[in-house]
């Protein structure tokens, strides 16, 4: 390569990179794989080594590659949170190895542990209470998601007594097991919601939202496998380790000491399978020089400690046929391509498709009819292809293009700007899309009607006996047409029956879940219950006063507005009301449990160690107080907790508002 030549690589590498740590670490949804940023990242290291000259002063290769996000508080990390150096080969290690045994000699014990797939975290823990946590960032500055942290239920929020440090920093992986990911992000999916590609995303996406509420409704655990005194407590990591655990802290169980490269040869290839019945997902293996004395004559590099190195498993990839390309209608009408492929043996299952997600992926992959294709099954429930073998492509292979009309009903397909779906928007009149709403309005999240499940459903909808929703509840009057159904019999039909009149008890909000509108999950559904309280005046809302109700963006906003405005629509939801259904918020009679607070007001903020902000509510209103959204003069108390904003303490000193912990306030009720 001639050194023009080594200058423009270095400078497509460099920006290539840079937008993959952005993508990876700010965006949370990496276009490329684990091992093609590391090839590349190698590539680019490897040529700067050569002409230093031509490397970029912020190269990725020098710095660890996340950014700070803009909405959280910023902080410095007291100790840097740096990387791992990296390698896909057993050569590698043996190298690394021989690297150790050159400067410190002989007598060493690696740690062997998991390298867990998730985000790290910094916790600092001070008189044995959590009163910090802070993501990677940059490695020297992160993000304050103390909030979010503390809604981990694995992270211990107050340590109970024990022989710990007054001060002490703590740093694990934050991740989301993989049976919590299917479940959450196929209710994502249902909703018309984005879907996360990995459990590490969602993790990260979860540690990224501004509202705790949310974060505690998504499981998270999180591993801890390093420690940070001012003072060392310990001779080796192991014994930290150990320690740690006894604090209450969650440390792997898969953890080994070993005595030579020889076993941790063995501990890698253990996992390489194990790995896959593991929970959660683990990329690699970490090993550590044990010793800490030893850890420190080994010392850094401006990047990376020289003491430990992270094995990483190669994804496995296979090389299969495409057979065509499928195009499944979901419920709110997205129309998603599924790949066929000539089945294929890929660790240790069949794979026979692979998901193409949307149009973008097609033309990102240039998908050609008859492709070879690499299939790739990192820990993802569905396999994905990463690329296309284009030496087996024959000349005349015609691109695959995306369908321009829907595979079931043919009509026409619209794309909203800025949404990477296709929809079909017959939503009235095509068959998948009318199924599927009412699969999901009987579903067990929505009004959970017993005796009646999606295959019941399909066959009523073929028998032409359900159209819409409100057919369900006619259903009672064509008891001759059911019992003409084949295994069909009575005891069943009454038991669907049963189970249709008692679904009309169920709350308005598993109402509005159930009704499929766009956008409108569970929680969205809650949240709009909550607010409007009844169908009529959540029909009246405009674009303003749907979005001024927290957590409703513009997209969830205007999707209401559209389904609203539909006459159609309208005379189903006519239909339903008069059948008996539930469209007003139950009201709860609240009785009194005292009048210690009446005539007093309150405003909550903050985190509280030992209750939630609903629950000091409910503590409140009940006792006769009354809760204000914001601090004026006609506050009585400010109920503070941890994290609370700068700007509230402020106003409420000015205004010489009292200040009250959760305690004081329970103590006022004595
Ligand atoms: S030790 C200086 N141990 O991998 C020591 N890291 O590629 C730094 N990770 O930033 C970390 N499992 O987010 C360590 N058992 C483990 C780990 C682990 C996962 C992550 C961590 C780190 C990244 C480096």
């Amino acid at each position: 390569m001639s050194p023009t030549e080594a200058k423009e690589r270095i400078e497509t590498l460099t920006a290539e990179l840079k937008q993959h740590n952005y993508n990876y670490y700010v965006l949370a949804q990496p276009t490329i794989s684990d091992f093609d940023f590391d090839q590349k990242l190698r590539e680019l290291t490897d040529l700067e080594k050569q002409y230093p000259e031509y490397a970029d002063p912020d190269s990725p290769t020098a710095k660890v590659g996340g950014e700070i996000t803009k909405e959280f508080q910023t902080v410095r990390h007291r100790w840097p949170m740096l990387s791992l150096g990296n390698t896909y080969s057993e050569q590698e290690l043996v190298d690394f190895d021989q690297r150790i045994r050159k400067a410190i000699g002989d007598n060493f014990e690696y740690v062997c542990e998991l390298k867990f797939d998730g985000l790290s975290m910094s916790m600092t823990y001070e008189d044995g209470k959590l009163t910090r946590a802070v993501t990677r960032g940059n490695g020297v500055e992160g993000d304050d998601v103390t909030a979010n942290v503390r809604t981990i239920h694995s992270v211990p929020k107050r340590l109970a007594a024990g022989n710990y440090p007054v001060s002490f920093e703590i740093r694990g992986e934050v991740l989301m097991h993989r049976k919590a990911f299917e479940r959450l992000n196929n209710e994502r999916i249902e909703s018309g919601e984005v879907a996360y590609a990995n459990p590490r995303n969602f993790a990260s996406g979860t540690m990224k939202l501004q509202d705790s509420a949310e974060v505690a409704k998504r499981p998270l655990d999180c591993f801890l496998y390093f420690l940070y005194t001012d003072k060392p407590l310990f001779k080796t990591h192991w014994d930290s380790l150990q320690a740690v655990k006894s604090w209450g802290f969650h440390v792997s169980e898969h953890t080994r000491l070993c005595r030579s490269l020889q076993e941790v040869l063995e501990f890698i290839n253990e996992w390489e399978q194990k790995r896959f019945d593991l929970s959660f997902d683990i990329d690699g293996i970490v090993l550590k020089v044990n010793n800490y004395a030893q850890q420190e004559e080994l010392g850094f590099t401006a990047k990376v400690p020289r003491w430990a190195i992270a094995y990483k498993y190669k994804a496995e990839q296979v090389e299969t046929e495409l057979l065509n390309v499928e195009y499944n209608v979901g419920r709110t009408g997205a129309v998603t391509p599924v790949a066929n492929l000539k089945p294929v043996l890929l660790a240790g299952t069949t794979v026979k498709r692979a998901t193409l997600h949307n149009a973008n992926e097609i033309l990102r992959l240039d998908l050609h009819e008859g492709d070879f294709v690499y299939v790739e099954k990192g820990g993802e429930i569905i396999p994905k292809i990463i690329s296309v073998n284009l030496d087996k492509r024959k000349p005349d292979a015609k691109p695959v293009t995306y369908l321009a009309s829907c595979p079931s009903c043919g009509t026409p397909l619209e794309r909203k700007p800025g949404e990477a779906a296709f929809y079909c928007p017959n939503d009235e009149g095509c068959p998948p899309q009318i199924v599927s709403r009412m699969q999901h309005f009987v579903s067990r999240r929505a009004m959970n009607i017993d005796g009646l499940g999606d295959e019941t459903i399909e066959t009523l909808y073929k028998k032409d006996l359900i159209h819409h929703i409100s057919d369900i509840y006619e259903l009672k009057d064509k008891a001759g047409e059911l019992k003409q159904m084949d295994r069909f019999g009575e005891k069943s039909i009454n038991n669907m029956l049963k189970g249709i009149e008692q679904s009309k008890q169920m709350p308005f909000e598993k109402v509005l879940f159930g009704l499929g509108i766009r956008y409108v999950g569970e929680t969205v559904a809650r949240k709009l219950v909550a607010h409007f309280k009844t169908l009529d005046r959540l029909k009246a809302a405009s674009l303003e006063e749907l979005t001024a109700v927290e957590e409703i963006g513009e997209r969830i906003a205007q999707s209401l507005v559209e389904y609203f405005s539909g006459t159609v629509h309208h005379e189903e939801l006519k239909k339903l009301r008069s059948q008996g259904l539930q469209f007003e918020a139950e009201e709860i009679v609240v009785t009194l449990q005292s009048d210690k607070l009446t005539g007093k007001t309150f405003v909550i903020s903050g985190v509280f160690e030992n209750h939630s902000r609903d629950e000091l509510k409910e503590i409140i209103e009940q006792n006769g107080g009354k809760i204000l959204s914001s601090i004026s003069a006609k506050l009585n108390f400010l109920v503070a907790g941890d994290n609370m904003g700068p700007s509230k303490l402020e106003k409420a000193n000015k205004l010489n508002i009292p200040i009250i912990t959760d305690a004081d306030l329970l103590e006022m009720l004595q």
